[in-house]
């Protein structure tokens, strides 16, 4: 039996309500569904459980199922016996209708769990976990809701999962803090940043800590700079609804890139228990010096003659919004192993590639003896841990080519993961990992509440100066499918990080 059935075994006989609050959108469709059917395709889920779907609009049971299998994008859907498999799924699958400011209709959520489920089964206890995939707006209500009359009942645990954006700035989230404080333990919450989730994301402690060629260089006298990027090549496309009321800085700065940074820079925690983690990371952030508005550059994307939309062009987008779709700024980290080092983190919607890659740029060779290197790319080695797509890690080298002469060029030390493991054909996606540890009670992924504090803390000065009525912070436009604004190469370069 491999550890992940090992360590689901305890949580196995215990049978489980997977409730997903917002069942109709576009997360629980994209996301949680096939991760939980992947769950169970794998045989992860307990042998009792069933699937809810809650939400406001109106759906009998065959069409949420129906809704489901149309959706059913998961990595499996090409597996052997998937069809089979969907087929013992699905029956499993409720729906209930119901209004997330509405205490009464989670009590009758309640019933239905009872009636249908758990007054026919004959173990004792029944745990509850609830994803809430709404908008932030929401999460609060909905968790007074579970709490008030949906939560599990006798010694069943009752777990919530909360998705990002925590709150718009420091002050909504203190607010929101206390709604869900005020009815949740933090022992309950759950929240989650599916980044956290990603195979390569999850390697970053694993190849810094288990292996002894890197921690001694990974401090500022080896490192000359580190670029944290993220790229779409797709704009907003129907969710300008909710961008637009959050921008790129919010949807995947503070939180998604910050999560890289802070396994990528923490100091090694004393163990691999969540608290040990989560403290490491909150040291770190701390000692994140504050950002102001002209640490950053922001862009957004502009159509362009070949017929793509820009921003403003998208449906719900207002006339003349200023939200940006791109920003890039630089974190400097005031403490021994970082001070000086620029840490370059990008974000962008609507770009020429999809990419999510860690660059870690070393100093050049001391005392260089071969006469100056003919390229700016051979003077420094860097070391690339692309998260996506095509997950792989290598190191960018200079070498020797082969033959009677001594040209130099340069080559590359590579793991890709393609070529390295046959697992890594079938690398579950980040969500089933998350799920599933919520399921075990496996915290050290998820966001501690004062993680995500500070993590406001940092970004909220800058927001408020970048978002004020007179502020004079414009995002410069860019064509739709480029490789983002000029101001971020200037940024860039004024912090000394090259691009290679
Ligand atoms: P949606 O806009 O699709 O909303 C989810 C559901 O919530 C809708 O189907 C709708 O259900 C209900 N809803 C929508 N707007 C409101 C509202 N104003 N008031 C009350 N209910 C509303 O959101 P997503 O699924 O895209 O996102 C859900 C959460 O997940 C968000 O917090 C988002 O930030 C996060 N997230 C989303 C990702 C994605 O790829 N979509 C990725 C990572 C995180 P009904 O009307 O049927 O009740
Ligand atoms: C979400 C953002 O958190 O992450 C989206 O809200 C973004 O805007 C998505 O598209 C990217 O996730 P992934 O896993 O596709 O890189």
């Amino acid at each position: 039996m491999d550890s992940v059935h090992s360590r689901l075994d305890s949580a196995r006989h215990a049978p489980l309500t997977l409730v997903v609050v917002g069942a109709s959108g576009d997360l629980a469709k994209k996301k949680t569904f096939p991760a939980i059917f992947s769950l169970f395709y794998h045989d992860l889920l307990p042998d009792d459980f069933v699937v809810y779907g809650f939400a406001r609009r109106e759906m009998s049971d065959e069409e949420f199922r129906e809704m489901i299998l149309g959706t059913l994008t998961c990595r499996v859907i090409d597996g052997a016996k998937c069809a089979e498999r969907m087929d013992a799924f699905l029956p499993r699958c409720f729906y209930h209708k119901g209004t997330y400011h509405d205490p009464a209709t989670f009590a009758s959520l309640d019933e239905a769990i009872v009636a249908n489920f758990e007054s026919r089964l004959t173990e004792s206890v029944a745990n509850r976990l609830f994803y809430l995939a709404v908008p932030p707006s929401v999460f609060a209500p909905s968790a007074e809701g579970v709490n008030d009359s949906a939560r599990a009942k006798g010694n069943g645990w009752t777990r919530v999962v909360v998705e990002k954006p925590f709150g718009r700035d420091s002050a909504s989230y203190a607010t929101l803090r206390s709604a869900l404080g005020a009815v949740l333990s933090e022992d309950e919450i759950y929240r989650i940043d599916h980044y956290c989730g990603k195979e390569l994301v999850q390697n970053l402690m694993t190849l810094r800590f288990a292996n002894a060629v890197f921690e001694p260089i990974w401090n500022r006298h080896h490192v000359e700079s580190v670029q944290i990027v993220f790229k779409e090549p797709f704009g907003v496309e129907g969710r300008a609804g909710y961008f637009d009321n959050i921008g790129i800085v919010r949807d995947i700065m503070q939180n998604h890139l910050l999560q890289v940074f802070a396994l990528l820079a923490m100091e090694p925690p004393v163990s691999l228990h969540a608290e040990d983690i989560r403290n490491e990371k909150v040291k770190l952030l701390r000692s994140v010096l504050p950002l102001a508005a002209d640490d950053f550059a922001l862009g957004q994307y502009a159509a362009t003659a070949d017929g793509k939309p820009g921003y403003t062009e998208d449906d719900g987008v207002p006339a003349g919004s200023r939200c940006p779709t791109f920003a890039s700024c630089v974190l400097k980290v005031n403490n021994a192993r970082w001070a000086g080092v620029p840490i370059l983190i990008k974000a962008g919607k609507a770009l020429d590639e999809r990419v999510a890659e860690v660059r870690v740029q070393f100093k050049p060779v001391a005392g260089d003896i071969f006469g100056g290197r003919p390229s700016r790319a051979l003077a420094n080695n860097e070391l690339v841990i692309r998260v996506q797509p095509d997950e792989a890690i290598y190191m960018r080298i200079v070498s020797k080519v082969p033959g009677l002469t001594s040209r130099m060029e340069e080559a590359r030390l590579n793991l890709f993961y393609r070529h390295a493991w046959e697992e890594s054909k079938d690398i579950p996606d980040a969500y089933e990992r998350l799920i599933l540890d919520v399921i075990q009670g496996e915290k050290s992924l998820f966001i501690r509440d004062d993680e995500v504090e500070i993590a406001w803390d940092l970004f909220t000065p800058a927001l408020t100066e970048m978002e004020a009525e007179d502020s004079s912070v414009v995002p410069e436009a860019y064509p739709y499918g480029s490789a983002g604004p000029a101001n971020s190469d200037m940024l860039a370069e004024k912090h000394g990080v090259r691009w290679s």
